[in-house]
């Protein structure tokens, strides 16, 4: 008790550094004595080097290929092939960077993705990146350019990683360390390939110096970053970030290569196995080689660094209406939450679904095209309901879908009598 008195008589100062309350900014008051901002601080940042150390980078990097697979499943419809090439290829990279030293030195799995506009390509990296719980950046390889031209230097898309890092740590130094193991996903890939002739290239600015400038972070190197736009930092004036366990996820329509596919067929059928191209069939993840990537103008180094190649398929009527209901967030759930707020059930017919699906697909822009056409036939409802109270069910119909009848209301008294 006579220490309780001590403490009582101490409610003026810092009880582990002393410093008296009109000396600090606050004095923080427990039952038995307060302690000052400063402390405060210090005690925080001994917590987060603590912390560091002891905490995993990747909580959950040890999932295996078939869990990765199974959780893929719930979010992205269909590409079997890509999900089991991705499972494998994320499974192998974090063992590899878990691996102890070795003769052997395992290299970087490094992904190229190629499927058409809304297959999912951006979705299953993201999905990935998710389950993983590592940073994860989306660039536009369209938007890079050479250093010292006008446009984005490659090592801004480490900027944005360590930025997406930033929010996962608690201090810079954390990040850059989170950082290291993330995951960067550079979309429009194929638009920076190099001029050559063809109908299906139209774009080369500097494709092939952007394709140049790539090679190293794909690789590993200890890249500078300047900091700009992220958080401030005086000690130094660039941000030091390793590259080498970094996962590099490109991804592309590749519109056109599947002719390069049949030129190759072509090729090796001359001769003795001249097979008909007359009606040439999709490609597959097993089918594609480096070679048709060089061909559509990706330098043979820059394929070099992305050995694992998926090929996505297009989604068909059926997918795109799996697409519609199925995933965790499926946009059918989405409306229905959205409806649900206002007191009203969302009812979509199987007819409807059907036709919305063939509708997207005559869109051209894959799965994307599900939300545009959804909120067409959803908006003018989502106007008027919130001042109908009376209304407790939309119903969606393939009329309605085809424009051949109106969006059905179905109202409260009605249901009552
Ligand atoms: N296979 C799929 N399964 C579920 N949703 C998909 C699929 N493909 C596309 N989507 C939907 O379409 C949208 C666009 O897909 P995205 O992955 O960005 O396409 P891209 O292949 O062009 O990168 C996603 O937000 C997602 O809702
Ligand atoms: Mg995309």
């Amino acid at each position: 008790m006579a220490q309780r008195k001590d403490w009582e008589s101490n409610d003026d100062r810092c009880v582990l550094c002393g410093k008296h309350r009109d000396v600090v900014r606050k004095l923080v008051l427990g039952i038995y004595g307060g302690i000052c901002t400063d402390c405060v601080s210090l005690c925080l940042e001994i917590l987060k080097s603590d912390s560091k150390s002891v905490e995993p980078l990747v909580s959950s990097k040890t999932l295996k290929p078939k869990e990765l697979h199974a959780i893929l499943d719930q979010y992205v419809i269909g590409q079997d092939a890509a999900k089991r090439a991705l499972s494998i290829a994320v499974y192998n990279h974090y063992k590899r960077i878990d691996a102890p030293a070795s003769d052997v030195e395992i290299q970087k799995s490094n992904i190229l993705l190629m499927g058409p506009s809304g297959s999912g390509k951006t979705l299953l990296a993201q999905t990935l990146a998710r389950t993983i719980g590592v940073p994860f950046a989306i660039a536009d390889a369209t938007a890079l350019t050479e250093a010292g031209y006008v446009g984005e230097d490659v090592e801004n898309i480490l900027l944005r990683l360590i930025s997406a890092a930033e929010a996962m740590a608690s201090s810079q130094d954390e990040a850059i360390a989170l950082a290291e193991n993330g995951i960067i996903f550079i979309d429009e890939i194929d638009k920076i390939c190099r001029k050559q002739d063809g109908p299906s290239i139209t774009r080369d600015v500097s494709g092939e110096g952007v394709q140049q400038a790539l090679l190293k972070i794909l690789e590993g190197t200890v890249a500078n970053v300047p900091p700009q736009g992220g958080r401030k930092h005086p000690q130094q004036e660039y941000l030091q970030i390793d590259t080498k366990n970094i996962l590099f996820m490109c991804g592309g329509a590749f519109d056109g290569l599947q002719d390069a596919i049949n030129k190759r067929r072509n090729v090796q059928g001359m001769g003795f196995l001249a097979t008909s191209v007359d009606a040439p069939p999709l490609v597959t993840s097993t089918e594609l080689e480096p070679e048709d990537f060089v061909r559509f103008g990706l330098i043979p180094e820059f394929v070099g660094r992305l050995p694992v190649m998926c090929a996505l398929d297009a989604l068909d009527e059926a997918s795109m209406v799996r697409v519609l209901q199925e995933p965790k967030n499926a946009l059918m759930r989405q409306y229905a939450r959205l409806l649900e707020l206002d007191g009203v059930k969302l009812t979509v017919t199987e007819d409807a679904k059907l036709e919305i699906a063939r509708k997207a697909i005559t869109l051209g822009t894959g799965a994307r095209g599900l939300r545009t056409i959804m909120e067409r036939l959803l908006g003018p409802c989502m106007y008027d309901l919130p001042s109908q109270s009376e209304v407790s069910e939309v119903v969606l119909t393939s009329g309605y879908v085809l424009g051949t009848s109106e969006l059905e209301y179905r109202y409260k008294t009605q249901q009552a009598a």
